[in-house]
């Protein structure tokens, strides 16, 4: 299973490649977690609709996004999980996941995570995972520190939130250090 098909994580869950036809369950995983997922992620406003998560899963672009499912065909979403690239010359890509609120604290964030990464890292086209977390969002640095990325610095005023501007710890993720439990 490479980059771009569907992966199977430790736990179970499936990551499937973001497309069109789940808008709707997109938008109902979001719905039911704006409470949570607000403060951290400033696509999530008032304003986010079902024309939103359409709008999102028919974008071109050269990220890996993947949604998280709890199996290989279901419609429910758990979740999203996905690879951004930062410097496509040196490899280097960025990670961003988000968990619905009712399957929080269940280990799906980092499973998930995790699967990305393992693919991403046999795929040749990733050498180095960046993260980028608001110092005060402990679950997100949770995440981080499972996977086995290491933090490497505190970037000043570095996200802008909807409470204002954030201090981000960035943490770098290596091959080498992804966390053997949680591969798939
Ligand atoms: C960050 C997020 C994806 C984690 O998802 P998840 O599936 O619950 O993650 P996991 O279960 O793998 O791990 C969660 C960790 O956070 C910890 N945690 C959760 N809520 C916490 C809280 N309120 N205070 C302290 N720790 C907390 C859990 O204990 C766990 O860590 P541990 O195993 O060391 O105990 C989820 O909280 C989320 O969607 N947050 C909003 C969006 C977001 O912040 N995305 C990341 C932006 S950088």
């Amino acid at each position: 299973m490479g980059l771009g098909e569907p992966l199977r994580t430790r736990g179970g869950e499936w990551l499937r490649p973001a497309e069109a036809s789940q808008a709707a369950a997109l938008y109902e995983a979001v719905d039911a977690s704006r409470d949570v997922l607000a403060p951290w992620l400033p696509w999530c406003t008032a304003r986010y609709t079902p024309a939103s998560a359409e709008d999102f899963l028919s974008e071109l672009t050269l990220e890996h996004r993947t949604l998280i499912f709890p199996s290989q065909d279901a419609k429910a979403v758990l979740g999203a999980v996905s690879l951004m690239p930062v410097d496509r010359y040196d490899g280097v890509w960025k990670l961003g996941y988000w968990v619905r609120a009712d399957v929080q604290r269940s280990g799906v964030a980092r499973r998930a995570a995790a699967t990305l990464c393992q693919a991403a890292f046999a795929s040749g086209t990733v050498q180095r995972v960046s993260i980028l977390v608001a110092v005060e969002n402990t679950p997100s640095r949770r995440v981080a520190e499972a996977l086995g990325a290491e933090m490497e610095g505190v970037l000043k005023s570095r996200l802008l939130l909807p409470s204002g501007r954030h201090d981000a710890a960035i943490y770098g993720l290596v091959p080498e250090a992804l966390a053997e439990d949680l591969r798939p």
